[in-house]
């Protein structure tokens, strides 16, 4: 079946291995995220996890038949494996890697990872007196050198009551790995800055001007960009938004004056310069030291931010240049002008004034304005806007 280039893991196929852990239930929710995200997941659980979570729950959560036995089917060892575009164990335990790492196969699933010739990622989930024992590290280490692909785990606090490290990644992290595992890396040895978040333009120290922008799209387009293996410097304003796993640099500013200070700090290493942020466009002249008092009258005259599209736009030699326009309406006329006005390479337009579209929702309506085509594209989620994105920057950059 043809993939779906703006959904990573539409039509793929995960073989997924849950092991007994106390994680294992957090794997019908890894099912069901997997699922909504257009993919088929068949589940291998091995005796042990059939005490932590039973194989009707994950027959239910992924719609397919839960397996387990290796003689009750003689050739689901290899047709399983066969058949998976990609191998997920989540959780594994230490005995699962300690068995991987040394080729021991006794059970389906263990002899399924054997037979599988696709990527492997693991997400271990344990005590952390188990995680630190040397023992279970060179048996880690033995599988990255392999090429298998480890998220997580975290720090925080464990089943047994302790704190340590041993908690297994959150669910959005897992997915992540595995939709980089499942990515084209054609974007490695390139560096691209993205700006995203609003920025605060300070009155006095405890008041400022800002705007709805949360960060969602420019977070999307890094870890798009992520997972297509360049390196990224995201330059973040105020967000609430956890910062992606893997970045090269990951730059937290205030105001737009810091936001160009850091982009250009980045620019001459730069191969592109997605600008999905949203710096606010005006600035009171000047900061007071002390709060101002409210029996005050408050007359303000703002002043222009640094305009950093346009000053990257105004070099001799700059990167390939990415601005998005935020406009209330239609205005696409708007957009086309921002393009040659900011000497851009591509504008992304979007309409936040649209139901779905814009500021602080998980989906977006763009339109893809270059110097020679216009492409529009239908409320989709910020993600999947990111992965259009990226297939059109990803051709360009392949070319420079
Ligand atoms: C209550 C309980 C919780 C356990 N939790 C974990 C765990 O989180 N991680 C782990 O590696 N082993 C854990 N174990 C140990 C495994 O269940 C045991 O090593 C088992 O043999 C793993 O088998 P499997 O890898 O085939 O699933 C736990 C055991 C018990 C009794």
């Amino acid at each position: 079946m043809a993939k779906d280039k703006k959904k990573v893991l539409k039509n793929n196929n995960i073989l997924l291995g849950v092991t007994g852990g106390v994680a294992a239930y957090k794997s019908v929710d890894l099912i069901r995220r997997l699922k909504d995200e257009g993919a088929s997941v068949t589940v291998i659980m091995t005796d042990a996890s059939k005490n932590f979570i039973t194989p009707l729950s994950l027959e239910i959560a992924s719609g397919n038949k839960v397996y387990s036995s290796l003689f009750e089917d003689p050739m689901s060892h290899i047709a399983l494996s066969r058949n998976a575009d990609l191998m997920v164990i989540a959780p594994a335990t230490a005995n699962i890697i300690g068995k991987f790492a040394n080729g021991i196969a006794d059970d389906l699933l263990s002899t399924c990872i054997l037979s599988f010739k696709g990527k492997v990622v693991i997400a271990p989930a344990m005590n952390w007196r188990m995680y630190e024992n040397p023992i279970f590290q060179e048996n880690l280490k033995r599988l990255i050198s392999h090429g298998v692909i480890q998220v997580g785990p975290d720090k925080g606090s464990l089943a047994c009551g302790e704190e340590g490290i041993g908690r297994m990644a959150d669910i959005s992290e897992v997915i992540e790995a595995i939709k980089s595992a499942l990515s084209n890396k054609d974007l490695s040895k390139k560096k691209v800055i993205i700006t995203a978040g609003p920025t605060r333009e300070y009155l006095d120290p405890v008041r400022f001007i800002s705007n709805r922008s949360s960060g969602k799209m420019g977070y999307a387009v890094a870890r798009a960009c992520l997972r297509r293996g360049a390196d990224v410097i995201l330059i973040s304003g105020p967000s609430s938004l956890q910062s992606p796993q893997g970045l090269k640099s990951f730059v937290k500013v205030e105001t737009a004056q810091e936001m160009r200070d850091a982009v250009f700090k980045y620019l001459p290493e730069a191969d592109a310069v997605i600008m999905a942020a949203a710096p606010a466009d005006f600035s009171p002249g000047k900061k007071e030291k002390t709060k101002m008092d409210k029996s005050e009258k408050l007359l303000v005259k703002f002043k222009n931010t640094p305009d950093i599209l346009s000053g990257i736009g105004r070099l001799k030699r700059r990167p390939f240049l990415i601005g998005f326009a935020a406009e209330t309406g239609d205005r696409l006329d708007k957009a086309r002008k921002k393009l040659i006005q900011k000497n851009a390479d591509m504008i992304v337009f979007n309409n936040v004034s649209s139901a779905g579209s814009g500021f602080d929702v998980d989906t977006n309506k763009i339109t893809l304005i270059e110097r020679d085509r216009e492409t529009p594209f239908p409320l989709m989620s910020k993600d999947e806007a990111a992965e259009v994105l990226l297939e059109v920057i990803a051709k360009y950059l392949r070319k420079r």
